[in-house]
């Protein structure tokens, strides 16, 4: 069973304007469901994925409806947050999606030097279940390294024992394979704070490059560029519980 909406609140929440601004496009005809004209802003409406296909404003197809999920290729030097000075994640989607209510968000976070598969989205169920510990779900990195790796890297991140500066509970184990002597994959399924960058420097290391590629079974797709974004269906979704 869907939620209904009003459809001036729904229109407003999606960014389109004020409830006042939106009761004046649909008294224009400007609101299209399925070709005709809708007369009545205060008419309820069922806000289904399928609206998007169905509704056109002013022409043009309407924006995903509420409970929508993001893939994005997060590049370099952009930072997760809504407010902080600098180039933010948020600016790499459409402008009217800033306006959206419930707001969009990232599911997690990525430093701002890290790049790679970055989700976002305005379902807070959603976001809950995907960084819930109790989900473990994988996320899977690449990382540069400053210096040539010992050897021992990955038997101490297995341990499950391995203890970050300035806290008091070790690390779930994690995976680690080299791809090179610098270069190593490191699927963790915790999410501390720059918990990749810090377990190489608890080994001795530094990070001088990181990219995640993948979260639970879902792969950044490789002709997803850098800035890029693309709304997830329900099998991207599920990939990502997989
Ligand atoms: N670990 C880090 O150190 N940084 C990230 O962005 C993600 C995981």
């Amino acid at each position: 069973m869907s939620t209904t909406f009003r459809l001036d609140r729904l229109l407003a929440n999606m960014g389109y304007g004020s409830r006042r601004e939106v009761q004046q496009l649909v008294r224009m005809g400007a609101v299209v469901l399925d070709g005709t004209p809708l007369a009545d802003p205060d008419m309820r409406l069922a806000a289904t994925p399928d609206l998007a296909q169905r509704m056109r404003i002013d022409g043009v197809r309407l924006d995903p409806p509420p409970g929508m999920a993001i893939m994005l290729h997060k590049p370099l030097g952009v930072t997760c947050s809504h407010k902080e000075a600098g180039a933010l994640v948020y600016e790499l989607l459409p402008t009217r999606w800033r306006m959206r209510e419930p707001a969009i968000s990232t599911v997690g976070r990525l430093d701002k030097e890290t790049t790679g598969l970055l989700l976002l989205t305005d379902d807070g169920d959603l976001l809950h279940r995907i960084i819930s510990p109790k989900r473990h779900v994988a996320k899977r990195y690449v990382a540069t390294l400053a210096r040539p790796l010992r050897g021992d890297e990955a038997a101490q991140f297995a341990t499950g024992e391995l203890m970050l500066e300035g806290e008091d509970k070790p690390l779930a184990p994690a995976v680690m394979e080299p791809l090179s002597d610098t270069v190593a994959r490191l699927t963790v399924t915790e999410g501390r704070y720059h918990q990749v960058r810090r377990m190489f420097a608890a080994v001795g290391n530094h990070v001088e490059a990181l990219h995640r590629d993948r979260v639970g079974a879902l792969d950044l797709p490789a002709d997803l560029a850098p800035g890029k974004h693309r709304l997830m269906g329900e099998g991207d979704i599920a990939a990502v519980f997989g």
